[in-house]
């Protein structure tokens, strides 16, 4: 039985003070651990604060993104070093924003997966198409060329550890959701794709959450789908009351 994670993605929003607000409203109301992870994603500066702030709680601290060398002339970057040195224990990687914008690819994806395990973070690896692959029937064959690219080389236990989140980059902060089945059948598809690279335990231990639009009014309906494990947030994780709601959906 695999548990749901859902993960709140502030991107690049709210300032110190709100972000704190926000997981003193929320880190004594997460249901247990055991019955669901609740992940907040932020940005850097506010992450020691955080970690500080939710130690010994049910909500869990994640980065969103970091760089894959362990340390060196990388101006600008944050190693997983640094992240797992301050007690993060969840990272973002490859992101559909960071493949656009700045210029992340399935291999650095691959690097920065491996270096997630190094220093004991567990990463949550982004894959979904564009709305022309989907409107050309290329969605499959574009998630499962970055599925099996981003788990390249990892063991089989650290397969198992790994969430997926599949955002189809057409339903991100759109306010278009992909059908609850549209978005079963690529989970079904990855899952697959996970057993047939990996191992059919593999397949069945991997998480994978639902992105792109998610919020109270669909939550529900996107979770009892047989392939999703959880949501990957955006939008609405910003307010405490709802993604109060969504983790309470997830447990
Ligand atoms: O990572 C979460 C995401 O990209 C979805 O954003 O605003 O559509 O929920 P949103």
């Amino acid at each position: 039985m695999r548990k749901n994670v859902i993960a709140g993605n502030w991107k690049m929003n709210k300032l110190l003070g709100e972000a704190v607000q926000f997981v003193e409203d929320t880190k004594a109301k997460v249901p247990s651990h055991d019955s669901v992870e609740s992940i907040v994603c932020a940005p850097f500066p506010y992450l020691p604060t955080l970690v500080e702030k939710t130690k010994g709680t049910d909500l869990k601290v994640a980065a969103q993104n970091m760089h894959f060398e362990e340390s060196g002339a990388f101006t600008g970057e944050v190693s997983p070093s640094m992240l797992s040195d301050i007690g993060v224990t969840y990272v973002v990687l490859g992101h559909s924003e960071r493949r656009e914008m700045f210029a992340e690819t399935d291999e650095t994806v691959n690097k920065k997966t491996h270096a997630a395990f190094a220093h004991n973070l567990i990463p949550i690896v982004c894959v979904g198409e564009t709305l022309e692959e989907r409107e050309t029937e290329k969605t499959m064959e574009v998630v499962e060329a970055q599925v099996k690219a981003a788990l390249a080389g990892l063991s089989e236990e650290q397969v198992n550890q790994t969430i997926i989140a599949y955002e189809p980059i057409w339903a991100i902060g759109t306010g278009k959701t992909a059908t609850s089945e549209q978005a079963n059948e690529v989970c079904t598809h990855i899952r697959k794709v996970v057993a047939d690279a990996v191992s059919a335990d593999a397949g069945e231990a991997v998480r994978i959450q639902y992105g792109g639009s998610v919020k109270p009014a669909n939550v529900d309906e996107l979770l009892a789908q047989s392939d999703i494990d959880g949501a990957l947030v955006g939008g609405a994780s910003l307010e405490a009351d709802s993604f109060l709601q969504l983790v309470e959906a997830g447990a």
